[in-house]
């Protein structure tokens, strides 16, 4: 072996380069990727037995992309510009070259260039979990993956550990089924509760979205696949969602609807960011320089591609096919790659390069970025996938996330954990039956099961009332199969509908009182990609759904017997009208495959839940802030929407204008207790940092973690701010009863700030600011004071997203 290397150092030694030995060997384990050809030791990529500048893997990665670049004709950059793949769509849009690809259901492949020996890497949906085909024609193996829970789900764990272990177990189905990069984690700020994809989404909060994706992104990118952070920025509804114009301030967009990505991106280095497809201020995101490249990349630090949303940058669907006009301008503004590549775009890039108005430095910058990208995957690195992923051991993880991430939203006299075993539960409700593991469209899984809340039930030892069972599963059975019948006909993106309830005499119901012990009833929502939620018969519950709980809670009351019900939804419902009808609600979301074992593990007790509302659930729709405005104008078919409420999304208006919510951000129950003490500052003049600690003791009766959130009030003198705002949390490990542990959440400068849109900077204003440390947004349970001398301007930023109409932002004041 020490021979070989000798030989073959020595060879290397002889021509251009001079490298030592040992750097070389470094080179050679670092990459791991070498071939022997003709004795010298390199990646053979376009197969011509010779060693080319852009194939030694000892020179830096920039110097051989340099190379291959020059050895590219025009055709193969303009197609390398754009993505290809996602087939299905060809009939509709004449994407270039579609073809399905190594791993079929992917939504696309970077262009291959077979002469250069460029490979052409392989992205695929999405936030719950990979999503691609799981059966292959003449292939008698199946590639099922992990439907984990979706973002909301998850976030509301607030547990980043957690997180990152999920990261962990998705980015390796990743990796195993040979895909490059994962689209996903979305992070867009739930600005209204009807958002069809809200569910696919974090938080009404930029911290919590951007710490949970940090963490999503650490844990899947550590497999040595790439993530891509979407959709940047602003993505916040479907309706019209390739041609909304958004118009929002400059702060309102930093403060809230970048800050997430902001955190994403210096804590976790995502491979690339997907840009939306809204407008902002009358441009497409896609074409925004000042999005793109002064914030993304000089002010944040980005190092990775920019990649556009699916079409993304056109008018809409029909005028795909002739939309070349904005190509130039995307190239321009930083995104780096179009997915994926239509023959229009590419005619639109070889005359803007042959003219000039597409410069080449702007071509060479772009293709860089993007075979850096390629460069870097496990399929360049030759990794060997086994298409056999671990989903046992995944199954696991999504049981335990999906547990952490259930809020316990009502718990009347410690009903929960239920531990009286062999005697019935009545379950009612379509959706106990069928249960629903995530929402629809590019967020959906193909998982191999869902568990269902009856089985996970029966899993863990209770009895479910068989009569209603028989009942249930064939009407069921037969409303499912008509509602994905009409879907099919809708559309690839045809939205879900509710399946109806089952209708149950009043006999009937009396007759269960009386013979079980305990009623369960789901509530059941399902959304997606391509269209926003209604508010009646979705926000709003149907009248079938009303009288289902009002026939159960009137009859088992009166049998004196309790009634819990199951929230399996992926956004926020209205729960005011009837929550005091009934004993406990759990609020389990859309809680990926296991999810009748998630559900039974928290009703049983195994698990204590510990899950807290990254949102607000307002008392009734018309309380939203963005009800005003959402969707835009004109209504019948909305082009333009204003931002109005500015900062003041969630519990940022909720709390400042002391609007009362059904339940507030950051709400959730346990079945223990915890008492909050010695909040300390490190300091209570602020100098550069500050850190405040605050012991959590465990004072009930079962162990239990607590989730812990410090809202900051800052002097509010020269701009409108919040009444409170989140800038830190943390999560307790498991405490025993009687056990405490002490929690560190830090200050920064800007943390302290807001931002400015007069002086281009976010500013600390001089005064006196208030700690708060709640169990949630309005359970404060301690609060501290420290001051800040002098006003800090913390960091001077590009002036971003003028305005192309006025914005007359809501105001505190
Ligand atoms: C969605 C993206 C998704 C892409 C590829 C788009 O329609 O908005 O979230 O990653 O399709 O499937």
């Amino acid at each position: 072996m020490k021979k070989h290397i000798k030989k073959t150092a020595a060879v290397l030694l002889s021509g251009a380069m001079v490298l030592s030995l040992s750097s070389w060997k470094s080179a050679v384990k670092a990459t791991g990727q070498n071939l022997v050809v003709d004795g010298l030791q390199f990646i053979d990529l376009n197969g011509n037995g010779k060693l080319d500048k852009y194939e030694d893997t000892r020179l830096p990665l920039a110097d051989r992309i340099v190379d291959l670049i020059s050895k590219m004709t025009d055709e193969e950059k303009a197609s390398m510009l754009m993505g290809t793949g996602m087939p299905g769509f060809d009939g509709l849009t004449p994407v270039v070259g579609a073809v399905e690809g190594r791993v079929p259901g992917a939504a696309g492949i970077t262009y291959q260039v077979d002469r250069l020996g460029i490979p052409g890497i392989i992205l695929a949906d999405g936030p719950a979990g990979l999503r691609i085909k799981p059966i292959r024609d003449n292939d008698k193996r199946t590639y099922y993956c992990t439907a984990f829970p979706v973002g909301t789900a998850l976030a509301s764990s607030w547990n980043t550990e957690l997180i990152e272990s999920v990261g962990k177990a998705m980015g390796n189905e990743v990796k195993e089924y040979g895909v490059d990069v994962l689209l996903a984690p979305a992070l867009n700020i739930q600005r209204n509760p009807l958002c069809g994809r809200n569910f696919e989404y974090y938080s009404e909060d930029p911290l919590i979205a951007g710490k949970i994706a940090a963490a999503m992104v650490n844990g899947i990118q550590s497999n040595g696949v790439g993530t891509s952070i979407k959709h940047f920025a602003a993505n916040n509804q479907e309706t019209n969602r390739l041609s909304i114009n958004e118009h929002i301030t400059e702060r309102t967009m930093r403060e809230l609807y970048l800050k997430g990505f902001e955190i994403a991106v210096k804590e976790s280095q995502p491979w690339t960011v997907m840009s939306s497809y809204n407008l902002i201020n009358g441009t497409y995101t896609s074409a925004r320089k000042d999005l793109l490249t002064d914030i993304l990349r000089d002010e944040w630090g980005f190092k990775g591609i920019v990649m556009t949303d699916w079409f993304g940058g056109y008018a809409g669907f029909n005028s795909l096919a002739n939309g070349t006009s904005n190509v130039v301008e995307q190239l321009d503004a930083g995104n780096d790659l179009l997915m994926p590549g239509l023959p229009a775009q590419k005619k639109a890039i070889l005359e803007s390069m042959k003219s000039g108005k597409l410069s080449k430095a702007v071509v060479d910058r772009n293709l860089t970025r993007i075979l850096e990208l390629v460069f870097k995957s496990p399929l360049a690195l030759k990794y060997k996938y086994t298409d056999q992923p671990d989903l046992k051991r995944n199954a696991a993880v999504t049981r335990a996330a999906a547990a952490e991430g259930m809020v316990l939203l009502k718990n009347s006299n410690n009903l929960l954990p239920y531990t009286v075993k062999g005697k019935d539960i009545a379950a009612f409700g379509v959706t106990s039956y069928d249960f629903i593991a995530g929402g629809t469209g590019s967020g959906d899984v193909n998982e191999a099961y869902t568990v269902s809340l009856i089985d996970g039930l029966t899993n863990a030892g209770y009895t479910v009332d068989q009569e209603l069972k028989t009942m249930y599963t064939p009407f069921v059975a037969k409303e499912k199969a008509a509602e994905l019948e009409s879907r099919k006909k809708r559309g690839i993106l045809a939205l879900p509908e509710r399946l109806p309830e089952l209708e149950l005499s009043k006999e009937l119901i009396d007759q269960k009182a009386a013979s079980s012990a305990l009623a369960i009833l789901t509530v059941g929502r399902n959304s997606g990609e391509g269209g926003d939620r209604n508010v009646a018969n979705d926000f709003n519950l149907a009248a079938d759904e009303v009288s289902l709980i009002d026939k159960v809670s009137a009859a088992f009351h009166a049998k004196g017997k309790k009634v819990v019900v199951i929230l399996n939804i992926g956004g926020v419902i209205e729960t005011a009208s009837w929550k005091d009808k009934v004993d406990a609600i759990l609020l389990s979301w859309q809680p990926g495959q296991e999810g009748g074992n998630s559900v039974a593990d928290i009703f049983s007790g195994k698990v204590n839940p510990s899950g807290k509302l990254t949102m607000t659930f307002p008392v009734k729709y018309e309380d939203t802030p963005s009800a005003k405005n959402w969707l835009g104008t004109p209504a019948a078919n909305p082009e333009n929407v204003t931002y109005a409420e500015g900062v003041y999304v969630g519990y940022r208006y909720f709390n400042t204008f002391k609007v009362k919510p059904s339940y507030e951000f950051g709400f959730g129950g346990s079945y223990t207790s915890f008492a909050y003490s010695d909040l300390k500052l490190s300091s209570t003049v602020f100098n550069g940092k500050l850190s405040a600690t605050v012991t959590i003791k465990n004072t009930g009766k079962v162990a239990g973690k607590e989730v812990v959130g410090l809202y900051l009030s800052a002097p509010h003198e020269k701009l409108d701010k919040p009444a409170s705002e989140l800038k830190a949390f943390a999560k307790t490990k498991l405490l025993k009863p009687g056990e405490s542990e002490t929690i560190n959440l830090t200050l920064s400068p800007k943390d302290l700030a807001s931002f400015m849109e007069s002086r281009s900077a976010w500013v600390a204003e001089a005064g006196s600011y208030t700690v708060a440390i709640g169990a949630s947004s309005l359970d404060i349970k301690k609060t501290a004071v420290f001051s800040l001398a002098k006003e800090t301007e913390v960091e001077k930023v590009h002036k971003s997203f003028a305005l192309t109409s006025p914005v007359n932002e809501l105001k505190a004041k």
